[in-house]
């Protein structure tokens, strides 16, 4: 069974959809380890009420991003993880830990990218005056938000809405979405083609 580690910086409402979804059967995968850059992410103690093993990694205990992620590396490969889901992870991974896990790392973002990436999407979609918002799943490559796009889920604005109640609803997508996309993506039914990311459900309808 593939061995996932799940990467988050703070509340990690993302990783409970994960870890409940894994435990509905939804999710064929084994969470092996969940990884943090915050000793205080109130996801931690998500993952250690499941029985998830947990490693903090913290920035100022190294020189260079390239040492930081060197140790993160090991650890992954000590536990053998086959892939990496970035669930509310405020760091931009470079290319130690992305090339060895080159199209196997996935990251969900708070916005219909390309628009609005990078932080305060909320603010930033209301300020806009856009219809609509949502959610956006795609591999990570090493720039900001802007690895070959999954999936989205679409959210419309409303007139009152403010960053908290769009974001509330914009959360509940997100924790609809990801579990499915994962498991997806687990089975083998994604292919990049030039970039573009194509669904092959592989049940042929005849
Ligand atoms: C989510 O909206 C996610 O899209 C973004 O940060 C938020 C994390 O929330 N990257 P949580 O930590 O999963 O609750």
């Amino acid at each position: 069974m593939d061995r996932i580690a799940i990467f988050i910086s703070g509340r990690g409402s993302g990783l409970q959809s994960i870890i409940d979804a894994q435990k509905k059967g939804k999710i064929k995968c084994q969470i092996a380890l969940v990884i943090s850059d915050n000793e205080k992410a109130l996801g931690l103690s998500r993952a250690k009420k499941n029985d998830i093993a947990t490693r903090v990694f913290l920035r100022e205990d190294y020189s260079t991003k390239i040492t930081y992620e060197e140790a993160i590396l090991k650890t992954l490969k000590d536990y053998k993880i086959d892939h990496i889901i970035l669930a509310g992870f405020m760091k931009i991974l470079g290319k130690t830990i992305i090339q060895p896990y080159e199209n196997k790392i996935l990251n969900i973002h708070p916005s219909l990218l390309p628009a609005f990436a990078g932080l305060h999407v909320h603010e930033k979609v209301i300020a806009s005056g856009v219809k609509y918002s949502g959610c956006t799943i795609h591999f990570v490559d090493e720039g900001m938000d802007t690895g070959p796009i999954i999936s989205q889920g679409v959210v419309e604005v409303k007139d009152d809405d403010t960053p908290k109640s769009l974001a509330d609803r914009v959360l509940e997508v997100e924790h609809s979405l990801y579990p499915k996309v994962i498991d997806n993506y687990l089975k083998g039914k994604y292919r990049i083609l030039n970039r573009k990311v194509i669904f092959e459900d592989g049940e042929k309808n005849d």
